[in-house]
């Protein structure tokens, strides 16, 4: 019996596999690796000091999909797989909406048919609604959702009514909705971590790149916000924290025990939120180079404050995060200096 891990060659994929390699769970990783190389497979394999199965495919291949739930005997999905950057969404919302919506219902009806009804899903901070996010920080799970500002958003919206819907239809179903804050940082070892393509949209992997001297500086989106120092806060969490929330969401699937809500809804985050500036200062201090930066314009669509009231998740699935914002800082300059182009030499 082996858990299926879509997208589990990307970046919170890549990290999760070990921690579920260490409690001991059996896996196979199933990616069409657009957004990610083979590498970090092969670097994980280094870590956990195991072989990986690895079967590269696309989720809205049902063929492909039945085929491997067969020759693995699968029994429950951490289902990763999906496109996740706000602006191509703006520009292409059919390969969003294609790629992750149609995506989930590929993978869904397979593992019905093959009676694989354990589920965790990778959705975002983003669904909730923004005047909430903007004015009643921080955000609780029983919140508002569904008034996104951009496709992207509204594909793990739309994703959590549908997962609703089928456990209502299914009672067979057991499903575990983790909602993301800010991943950052990357594995101690420094030989896996973020390496988004082209110019990063988000800010670790653009003050990291600009330590590292492949950005000249960082341009930070908005000086004026109510906040402490007048920069945008976020709940920044360590990777390697949010890859254990997983492990504990599965171990929470696989109990006896009753479950408390079904799909269980989960935030995960810090319940901390800090500010550009308080990123950059750790940033610095951690990695010794220094951040150049210049106070821009506001970016669009961007909201003031936005970070978790993350008891619910040591509540019900016995997960709080551990590392500091000093670890995320530290890990992310490892990895980017060990590895100043990602997985790739000639970026
Ligand atoms: P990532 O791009 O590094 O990983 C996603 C993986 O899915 C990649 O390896 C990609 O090749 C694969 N993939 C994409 N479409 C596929 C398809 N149709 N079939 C098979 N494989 C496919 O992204 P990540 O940061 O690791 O994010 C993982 C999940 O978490 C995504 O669903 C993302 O939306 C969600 N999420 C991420 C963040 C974040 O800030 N990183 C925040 C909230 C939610
Ligand atoms: C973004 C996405 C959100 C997604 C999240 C995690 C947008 C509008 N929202 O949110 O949907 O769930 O990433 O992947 O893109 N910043 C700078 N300079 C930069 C980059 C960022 O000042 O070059 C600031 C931002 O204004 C913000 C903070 O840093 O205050 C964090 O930005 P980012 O990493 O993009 O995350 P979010 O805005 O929270």
């Amino acid at each position: 019996m082996k858990i299926l891990i879509t997208g589990g060659a990307g970046y919170i994929g890549s990290h999760t596999l070990i921690e579920l390699s260490n409690a001991g769970y059996k896996f196979v990783v199933f990616d069409n690796l657009s957004n990610s190389s083979k590498k970090s497979i092969k670097r994980v394999e280094k870590i956990i000091k195991t072989p990986i199965f690895f079967e590269e495919g696309d989720v809205r291949d049902k063929k492909a999909l039945n085929k491997v739930f067969k020759k693995y005997k699968i029994d429950s999905v951490i289902h990763f797989a999906g496109l996740k950057s706000v602006s191509e969404s703006v520009q292409n919302p059919l390969e969003y909406y294609d790629n992750n919506i149609v995506g989930t219902l590929k993978l869904l009806e397979v593992m019905k048919k093959n009676n694989c009804k354990k589920l965790v899903f990778s959705s975002s901070a983003t669904v909730y609604n923004e005047v909430d996010a903007q004015n009643y920080t921080p955000l609780k799970e029983n919140f508002p959702t569904g008034v996104t500002t951009n496709p992207y958003g509204r594909t793990k919206y739309f994703i959590e009514e549908i997962l609703k819907d089928l456990c209502l239809s299914d009672l067979k179903f057991k499903i575990a909705i983790l909602r993301y804050f800010n991943p950052v940082g990357a594995h101690e070892s420094g030989t896996i971590g973020e390496d988004p393509n082209g110019i990063p949209n988000n800010l670790m992997p653009y003050i990291s790149q600009t330590a590292v001297g492949k950005r000249e500086f960082l341009s930070v989106f908005g000086g004026d916000y109510l906040t402490h120092d007048g920069t945008g806060v976020r709940d920044y969490i360590h990777v390697v924290d949010l890859a254990n929330a997983h492990v504990k969401a599965l171990n929470y699937l696989n109990s006896k025990n009753k479950q408390t809500a079904n799909p269980l809804i989960v935030n995960i985050g810090t319940g901390v939120g800090y500010s550009v500036i308080d990123m950059i200062k750790a940033f610095e201090k951690v990695s010794g180079k220094k951040v150049p930066y210049k106070i821009v314009q506001r970016r669009l669509g961007d909201i003031s404050t936005c970070y978790s009231d993350s008891s619910y998740a040591k509540e019900v699935l016995n997960w709080e995060s551990k590392k500091t914002i000093d670890d995320m800082c530290a890990d992310s300059w490892k990895w980017q200096s060990n590895n100043p182009n990602g997985y790739s030499k000639n970026k």
